[in-house]
């Protein structure tokens, strides 16, 4: 993996902050590591020094600056190739195709001046070695700004985004218009949700964080904003969570006085959910970091007197006491929150799917065990695969005649009527909400545990 030290780092005149080219520098280290790795994203911004460096506004510039180059880095690639004067032409060093990645998603997707893009790509190529190859990336990179967009109108968007073993999956299990869709909401950026602890709170805190409310009932803020800064954070009256995966436990009704476990409960969201909804519940994960974070979440939001948490394999965990209910918001390949993630798509493979499906059901399997009679299992995934939500739950239930589906109905999911299955599952697609700005693809199926 290539670190910053092979890029200049520790030259301290060009670190300073007010500097334009640092933040590049920052930026190029950090899109080589994660195409050269097979780390996620956010763990190389967790571990780079540099990055950690910067400022706020030059941290939250790197991130967007990368995340984009990700997520838009098969047209990137193409308007590239749209730009040499041969169409096979090669680049060395190969440093020079994340220069021009960056530079392109400066250019066409995040409207930055044309000339500080330019220059500052041109000098990062001195500075890594590639001092032969600025002739070359100042050519194509006028190309680029003159015609860069235009171009875009052209390309295949979905195709050259999304790898093709995952977009014929979505059209096989949806439709080919269906898939084109989700690929295409899969690369806007989503909006910052936000659920309140006190819900008789929510209007005033929609007002404070200038959000708007959503008919399932989150605040949705469509300015985005530094979390930590905005009102309320620090005193623990909200936390941030997608409008779909705040779903799951608002379909699990009323919560009060309920022992429930929350079986794959890191970072804590529907955790927090339950618990705010005075359920006490136990919070398993098998990741101990995971659980850290939970810990500090629930205890942001004060919610700890009704959370005993547990590090462990939810395969293994034995329940103290049969239970209420069981959410199981299982491990899954994450398709449907691409937008918030786009690296991951890169690292997975098509084999993911059927491990993670192994997986889901051995908790399901396990999860039997946990429930009293009449107890709720809940299981939700963030994947658009069917294998991970409708047929992995079809294939449950056909083996255990105790449970039985509980149907969600339309007037519990307001304005998302048309996202219940002939089954009586949810199933929320990318593109749903699309004028409001969108949602997480999610699954969620309710069950009941019979007699
Ligand atoms: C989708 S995330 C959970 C998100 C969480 N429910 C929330 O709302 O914030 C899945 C979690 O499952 C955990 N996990 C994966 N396999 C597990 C297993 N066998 N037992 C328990 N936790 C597991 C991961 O560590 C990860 O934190």
């Amino acid at each position: 993996m290539t670190n910053s030290k092979q890029h200049g780092r520790g030259n301290k005149r060009s670190k300073n902050q007010n500097d334009i080219l640092w933040p590049r520098q920052v930026a190029l280290s950090i899109l080589d590591s994660f195409w050269k790795g097979e780390k996620f994203l956010d763990a190389i911004f967790e571990s780079h020094d540099d990055f950690l460096d910067l400022d706020t506004r030059n941290r939250n510039f790197v991130r967007m600056l990368v995340t984009t180059a990700i997520r838009r880095s098969g047209q990137i690639d193409d308007l590239m190739r749209r730009g040499f004067s041969k169409p096979n032409q090669k680049m060395s060093p190969p440093i020079v195709q994340m220069i021009f990645h960056l530079a392109i998603a400066q250019i066409v997707f995040m409207g930055v001046a044309d000339h500080a893009a330019v220059n500052t790509s041109v000098d990062l190529a001195t500075r890594n070695g590639a001092e032969r190859a600025k002739g070359f990336i100042n050519a194509v990179l006028r190309k680029v700004v003159r015609d860069g967009k235009a171009w875009t109108t052209e390309q295949d968007i979905a195709r050259l985004n999304i790898p093709e073993w995952l977009l014929d999956i979505w059209t096989e299990d949806y439709s080919k218009a269906e898939a084109i869709e989700m690929a295409q909401a899969s690369l806007s950026e989503a909006a910052l949700d936000i659920s309140v602890v006190d819900p008789i709170d929510r209007e005033s805190w929609a007002e404070s964080l200038d959000c708007v409310i959503l008919p399932t009932g989150t605040l949705r803020r469509n300015e985005h904003a530094l979390v930590p800064d905005l009102p309320g954070f620090d005193d623990g009256a909200w936390w941030v969570q997608d409008a779909s995966a705040a779903l799951p436990v608002r379909l699990m009704g009323d919560l009060l006085g309920k022992r429930v476990v929350d079986l794959c409960a890191a970072p804590g969201g529907k955790t927090m959910q339950m618990a705010a909804a005075g359920a006490e519940v136990y919070a398993v994960d098998r990741s101990a970091k995971r659980l850290e974070r939970l810990k500090d979440n629930v205890q942001r939001v004060r919610l700890q007197a009704n959370v005993i948490s547990e590090v462990s394999d939810g395969e293994l965990w034995d329940a103290p006491e049969p239970l209420d209910a069981v959410l199981l918001d299982a491990p899954c390949t994450a398709t449907g929150t691409i937008r918030r993630n786009p690296d991951a798509i890169w690292l997975k493979k098509s084999e993911d799917i059927a491990s993670m499906v192994k997986i889901q059901r051995a908790l399901l399997e396990r999860s039997v065990g946990m429930l009293k009679v009449g107890g709720m299992l809940l299981y939700c995934t963030c994947s658009l695969q069917k294998d991970e939500g409708e047929r992995q739950l079809n294939a449950f239930l056909a083996d255990h005649d105790e449970f039985e589906i509980m149907p969600i109905t339309p007037q519990e999911v307001p304005e998302l009527e048309h996202a219940i299955t002939p089954e009586g599952y949810l199933r929320i697609l990318p593109f749903y909400w699309a004028a409001r700005g969108g949602l997480d693809g999610f699954f969620i199926g309710r069950m009941i545990k019979k007699a």
